[in-house]
């Protein structure tokens, strides 16, 4: 008997015909699949001439769940190149069995495509079960979106349109070990636990029409649209209204009904669905108290769901009771479709911070918190979701700090240091 094992550079149909031939194959490229994938292709030739086929290694990855990385520019590269050591170390350590591929987008799409992103990547997220995003931009490319135009559009706006990413979450859950990082008082944020539902693919961000005009005097017109459809107000408040069922049964909706007409129509469809889910409290706020009830008092928040602007900025506001905006994953859900696929993109809230990239000091949580999203929300993974989260909580209790959440910056640690503690506490885990 003899055993053949070992990574195939390629995949293809294997087959194995008797023993002085000992195996033709077929190639098609591919990625490598993980450790655990390849021992249960190891072949076991048995002499005699038998005939034996086996099922292509493309239907195992087929199968396997589909990780697409697009690290983007500046520190968005920089988080996510220690996100994947986690990825990788899950792979090797934990069984985690996902093909992984990387490419690009956002400036360094445009500097080789002049494109933020292609129509092949577009289809790759479409088949992806998860995508991991780092950031996108920066000075460099800044004036080519400010120009407008449907193509100018950054290749994050452009991902979730295209995959309608229409339901965004940003969970703020500060860590016990950071109580003292926020600029609020440890006593307002600790045992926060709230989660940020926002709008993702209308409202202003898209509504038409947009641009900046130049009138017959000379002087200039900048022009945005709040537009919303109640079909796609109601999918998200339902969402929303779904998520505070799976948690603490309180809704917050968020608008400004007091002024736009936007808003008057999300707060009436807000008041429709809500008899769907009798067993859920909801308040309406407006956006302006909102933001004062959320440095005030943010443990009286469950689930907030509100439009696009509105997100945008509650969020980053929120992201200061966690500590940082390097704190901050989120979530970004498509619809499913009708084989069970839903488009998922993951990805930290801050942006690629070109004036602190290249220095080895961004905050790399937020973007492995993300990770932690993805293996809970898309990989089917929730185990080892679990095991990232409670590893960075360990790497934070021992007193390690980036520079945005160091008392003493003169102190803090390099984005590669965050890491190797964080995977340290892995290995602790189980
Ligand atoms: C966010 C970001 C983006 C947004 C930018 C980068 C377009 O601020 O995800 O919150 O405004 O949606
Ligand atoms: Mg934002």
């Amino acid at each position: 008997m003899r055993r053949i094992s070992g990574v195939f550079a390629a995949a293809g149909r294997i087959e194995l015909v008797g023993t002085h031939k000992p195996y033709r194959h077929r190639f098609a490229s591919c990625h490598y699949p993980s450790k655990r994938a390849l021992h249960r292709w190891t072949l076991i030739l048995i002499p005699g001439g038998c005939r034996y086929q086996i099922p292509s290694l493309r239907s195992v990855l087929d199968n396997m769940k589909k990780l697409l990385v697009l690290p983007g520019d500046h520190i968005g590269v920089e988080v996510i190149d220690q996100t994947l050591r986690v990825v990788d170390w899950l792979r090797t350590h934990a069984d985690l069995e996902v093909d992984v591929t990387t490419d690009i987008i956002g400036g360094a799409s445009w500097d080789r495509h002049g494109t933020f992103v292609t129509d092949t990547v577009v289809e790759k997220c479409r088949v992806a079960d998860a995508i991991l995003f780092g950031a996108e931009g920066g000075p460099k490319w800044d004036e080519i979106k400010a120009r407008g135009g449907p193509k100018m559009l950054s290749g994050l706006r452009q991902l979730r349109k295209d995959l309608d990413l229409f339901a965004n979450l940003r969970p703020v859950k500060p860590f016990d070990a950071l109580d003292d990082a926020s600029s609020l008082k440890p006593e307002v944020v600790r045992g926060v636990d709230l989660v940020v539902v926002r709008e993702l693919t209308s409202g202003i961000y898209y509504g038409q029409p947009r641009g900046i005009e130049t009138r017959d005097d000379g002087s200039r017109r900048g022009i945005d649209t709040q537009s919303y459809t109640d079909a796609e107000i109601e999918r998200i408040v339902r969402f929303g209204f779904e998520l505070a069922m799976s948690r603490r049964k309180h809704l917050t909706s968020v608008d400004k009904a007091n002024v736009l007409r936007s808003s008057v129509l999300w707060r009436d469809v807000v008041t429709e669905v809500a008899p769907d889910f009798p067993q859920v409290t909801l308040n309406h706020l407006y956006v302006d108290n909102a933001t004062m009830q959320l440095v005030r008092d943010p443990k009286q928040f469950d689930v907030i769901v509100t439009d696009n602007l509105f997100g945008d900025i509650l969020s980053d506001g929120a992201a200061m009771i966690t500590g940082s905006l390097g704190m901050l994953p989120s979530a970004s859900l498509g619809p499913v479709d009708s084989s069970g696929h839903r488009p998922a993109l993951f990805e930290p809230v801050h942006g690629s911070a070109p004036d602190i990239a290249g220095q080895g000091i961004a905050n790399p949580i937020a973007a492995m918190l993300s990770l932690a999203m993805a293996l809970r929300l898309a990989l089917e993974r929730p185990d080892l979701a679990d095991r990232v989260e409670s590893a960075i909580a360990g790497a934070l209790n021992t007193g390690l700090r980036t520079a945005d959440i160091a008392a003493d910056p003169s102190k803090a640690t390099s984005t590669t240091e965050m890491a190797d503690a964080v995977l340290a506490k892995l290995a602790l885990t189980s």
